[in-house]
């Protein structure tokens, strides 16, 4: 049962975002807990749980999630492993942060839309963060107001100190211009109505088989373009 009228949460995937997750949920933010932590690499989640009262580790998600004291979910496993935590959350109709992406691919993606379509209301928001940083609120506002008339272009430029290992050529694309795909439609209020993905001859600091960096052309339905610098 959730304690003191506070949101018991479930954390599946407990690495380097999932384990921020949890510190933020039980020391940052008022009104939720952390009621479970849910990781394949079950020592990782038994040291996080051990720290934190009233919680407990899980070795998969659906045990954590037909638990009583569970109220949401908020998925921060690897991106393979989104779908079937997500249809699970459904099925137990639980609200779901999911961090991005919502599944590696189109054919997952309208899955899990179609499995959510069919509960009949909304459970799974993607955590696309840039919406809520203060300086991107900023110069959304400043082009919602338009003082500067209708935006003709915009350039953003993604830079990561270093790429997680395993990170492919697509990742670039589908994990972290990602970010990019949802800023440039909430920024504009327009879709993507095409892609063009150029790769420069990659860095010498790639891991071998890595295009890193890519340049990514998007063109919108109100005739904008976008370019994405993406270097890892
Ligand atoms: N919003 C952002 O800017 C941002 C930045 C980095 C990562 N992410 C996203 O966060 C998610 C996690 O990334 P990360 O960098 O923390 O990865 P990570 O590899 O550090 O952690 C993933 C954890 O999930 C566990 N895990 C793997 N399969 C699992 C399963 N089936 N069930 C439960 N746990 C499982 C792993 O053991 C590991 O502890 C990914 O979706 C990634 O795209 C978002």
């Amino acid at each position: 049962m959730t304690q003191r009228g506070t949101l018991g949460v479930a954390v599946i995937g407990t690495g380097r975002m999932g384990a921020d997750h949890v510190r933020r949920l039980d020391q940052v933010i008022s009104g939720a807990r952390v009621a479970a932590v849910v990781d394949i690499d079950t020592e990782r989640a038994e040291r996080l749980a051990d720290g934190i009262d009233g919680c407990t580790a899980y070795p998969d998600p659906a045990a954590a999630m037909a638990a009583a004291d569970v109220d949401a979910v908020l998925i921060a496993s690897p991106g393979p492993a989104h779908e079937a935590a997500l249809l699970t959350a459904f099925a137990h109709d639980l609200p779901v942060l999911c961090e991005k992406p919502l599944t590696p691919d189109s054919a997952s993606a309208l899955r899990v839309l179609a499995a959510e379509r069919q509960l009949g209301r909304r459970r799974v928001q993607v955590g696309f963060m840039r919406r809520y940083d203060a300086e991107y609120m900023k110069l959304k506002a400043l082009l919602d107001s338009g003082q500067l008339g209708r935006p003709l272009m915009l350039h953003n430029r993604h830079r990561n100190a270093s790429s997680p290992p395993g990170f492919t050529t697509a990742n670039l694309v589908n994990d972290s211009v990602a970010h990019e795909i949802d800023v440039t439609r909430w920024l504009l209020g327009q879709e993507i109505t095409a892609v063009t993905v150029l790769r420069p001859r990659p860095t010498e600091n790639a891991p071998e088989g890595l295009a890193d960096p890519q340049l990514v052309l998007f063109e919108t339905d109100g005739g904008a373009i976008v370019d994405v610098e993406i270097y890892l």
